[in-house]
């Protein structure tokens, strides 16, 4: 029978039989996947997994806080370093405009950060004979990632969708895959059983990275802050209306690189558009529109031009994917 409590037990009984004595590192998203491999491999082996969150300065509103809080929580014991690269990462994307390049320069920026958190854990208790080898590596890699990637044996072949946004090939590390037989729904379901909050078990996807690219344009401190005020109201109205677990996701999307007239109050406005990108979805391959009622959209449109300074017009996507794609970039 399949049940959550079941994977837990054989789960929890095979990474302690994978990782014995040794410890292991893990990767934290902010997704249910990577936290609910976390929580699992933190039953099995306690305060030998540590965990890294990188901070790249691409989240939403309170984002990163909020899942440091949501650890906290849920993986009593388990350690979580913090990296705080943002400065690091928006350095790194000064004056790119092209959405691969702002892939390959933030899945970059990612590996050595992370690589150099590694490197910290293992030199810490490199004095220390009896400390434990750092021998492995957490991933919550999905049974329909292991398919997509053609894997199976073990080796990392992860694609560059991933949310870490791809490791090297050349890790030292030996891969610790606990959620490799489930889907989606099955991870949210164990995610609940081993008490993980929901906003962890029932977040909507977001992008490895991040607002990087749902700012049309360069990336900019500025733009950063505009993006996250008129995100924050989206996500909080469609929340305040129930909505959550009806769409798939709800990109907003700043058009940075264009302005249009308006007016507000007695004066002329030149402002940038924000565009909301609210879809349904099974598996993200294909994609609906969502139609998201008029009230809440009205309401949206009307506190972020009121709210949030520098744009002065809310446009709604309404194309479906294929053609659109989910994400603008
Ligand atoms: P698209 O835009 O390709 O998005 O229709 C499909 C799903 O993938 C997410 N997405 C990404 N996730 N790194 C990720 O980890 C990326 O570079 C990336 N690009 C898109 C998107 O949010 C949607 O859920």
């Amino acid at each position: 029978d399949w049940t959550a409590t079941n994977v837990i037990d054989e789960q929890v009984a095979l990474i302690q039989e994978q990782i014995g004595d040794a410890r292991a590192i893990c990767a934290l998203s902010g997704g249910v996947d990577s936290a609910v491999a976390a929580a699992l491999v933190q039953r099995a082996i306690g305060d030998r997994l540590t965990c890294v969150y990188v901070d790249h300065g691409l989240m939403r509103q309170d984002e990163s806080a909020q899942i440091e809080k949501a650890f906290g929580e849920s993986t009593g014991g388990a350690r979580l370093i913090m990296v705080d690269a943002r400065e690091d990462f928006l350095s790194a994307l000064a004056g790119v405009t092209d959405p691969e390049q702002k892939r390959k320069i933030i899945g970059e920026r990612f590996i050595r950060t992370f690589e150099k958190a590694q490197a910290d854990i293992v030199r810490e208790s490199a004095d220390d004979p009896h400390a434990p080898d750092v021998k492995f590596l957490v991933q919550g890699t999905l049974y329909p990632d292991v398919v997509e990637s053609g894997g199976g044996d073990g080796t990392a072949n992860i694609k560059s969708h991933h949310n870490v946004g791809g490791l090297p090939d050349d890790i030292e590390f030996e891969l610790c895959e606990p959620l490799r037989a489930l889907f989606k729904d099955e991870v949210r379901a164990v995610g609940s059983e081993l008490g993980l909050p929901d906003e962890i078990v029932w977040r909507q996807p977001f992008p490895g990275p991040g607002l990087g690219i749902r700012i049309i344009g360069e990336v900019t401190a500025e733009r950063l802050d505009l993006l996250r005020a008129a995100d924050a109201i989206v996500r909080a109205e469609m929340t305040a209306a129930g909505l959550d677990r009806h769409i798939w996701q709800c990109p907003v999307v700043l058009l940075a690189d264009v302005r249009s007239v308006g007016v507000q109050g007695d004066g002329r406005t030149y402002g940038h558009p924000i565009v909301l990108r609210p879809v349904t979805s099974e598996d993200a391959m294909t994609a609906d529109w969502a139609r998201i009622p008029e009230d809440v959209l009205a309401r949206i449109s009307n506190r972020i031009t009121n709210e949030v300074d520098g744009v002065n017009r809310v446009v709604l996507d309404i194309t479906s994917k294929p053609p659109g794609t989910i994400e603008w970039e």
